[in-house]
């Protein structure tokens, strides 16, 4: 499908190499920002693209954004309460908008408890076309999370225990839901994206140690001396347990499964630990601050 896609959660994680990966391909891009100047500014593939005010917490903002659109790439920010995000879905949907691609979580269709799981029922319900982008837990968390970690102490500090992740690169995302959007034969569809191996956290050490020439070890936190250590760097408690919560996955072994989908939707092998680490080892560095690899 060609036309017009609005990328939301546009300046996060995904959602700036959503943006990068539709500038390459046909089509128009609209970017939904709360601070349209700043992204101007912070985005630089939004220098072509359209960049309008959009907040899901001022449904006024809402009409402008969506008139004239085909395609939306719908996150849910972490602060923003599922029911706007559904609500927004659901009026982007009534104003014409032919097909949503929403990046979800693995397993939240099993899950009744994550708010992707009411999302993606209320996104399935519109009449747009839907692709729910199912993602495992994303590489750039050990950049954007635990950065601190491996250039002070030289060490990945997450209380995973021994199990594995199938972690994903968000740049592979981002090329994905590009793809899923502007190319048909996704419509209606759900798929599970992962990289293409499961590591454990040791194994993850040992790729860091490699590409950082200095040795990065993995001490194996428990939750309590990882959840002491984050508070005093004066992370919020809330995003702590909501951290426990997901490495607890990973310690019971729940994080580990590896998918084709990635690979068939790319049309090649998804990007592997040590090319993420690779393509960040700067922002590795002891002397390093942290930006954004395009
Ligand atoms: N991290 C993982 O491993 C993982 C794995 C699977 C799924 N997910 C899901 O991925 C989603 C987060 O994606 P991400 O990491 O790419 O995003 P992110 O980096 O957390 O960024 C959030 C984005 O949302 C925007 N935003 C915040 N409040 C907003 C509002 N009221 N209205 C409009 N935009 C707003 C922010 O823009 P400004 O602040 O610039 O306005 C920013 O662009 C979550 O739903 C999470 O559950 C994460």
């Amino acid at each position: 499908m060609t036309g017009t896609v609005l990328v939301t959660g546009a300046t996060g994680t995904v959602g700036r190499h959503v943006v990068g990966a539709l500038a390459d391909r046909p089509g128009d891009v609209r970017v939904g920002v709360r601070d349209p100047e700043a992204a101007q500014s912070t985005l630089p593939d939004a220098a072509d693209a359209d960049v309008v005010e959009f907040d899901f917490e001022k449904p006024e903002t809402w009409g402008p954004a969506v008139a004239g659109v085909d395609g939306l790439f719908l996150v849910r920010p972490p602060t923003v309460g599922d029911g706007d995000v559904a609500a927004f879905a659901e009026a982007a949907d009534r104003a014409g908008v032919a097909h949503i691609a929403y990046l979800s979580t693995l397993g939240a269709e099993k899950n009744v408890l994550v708010p992707h799981h009411r999302i993606e029922k209320r996104v399935v319900a519109t009449d747009a076309a839907h692709t729910l982008l199912r993602a495992s837990f994303f590489m750039q968390n050990l950049l954007e999370v635990h950065r601190t970690d491996v250039v002070e102490h030289d060490e990945i500090f997450v209380p995973a225990g021994d199990g594995k992740t199938s972690f994903v690169d968000a740049r592979d995302l981002g090329e994905i839901a590009a793809i899923v959007l502007t190319e048909s034969g996704h419509e209606n569809r759900a798929y599970d994206l992962t990289g293409p191996e499961a590591l454990d956290y040791h194994e993850v050490a040992s790729v860091f140690s490699d590409v950082l020439e200095r040795s990065i070890t993995y001490p194996r936190p428990s939750v309590l001396e990882f959840g002491a250590r984050m508070r005093r760097r004066g992370t919020g408690l809330g995003f702590i347990v909501l951290m426990c919560g997901i490495y607890t996955t990973a310690r019971l072994g729940l994080a580990g499964r590896v998918t084709g989908d990635s690979q068939r939707i790319l049309g090649r092998r998804p990007r592997d630990m040590r090319a993420f680490v690779d393509a960040y080892a700067d922002e590795f560095r002891a002397d390093s601050e942290t930006t954004t690899v395009s």
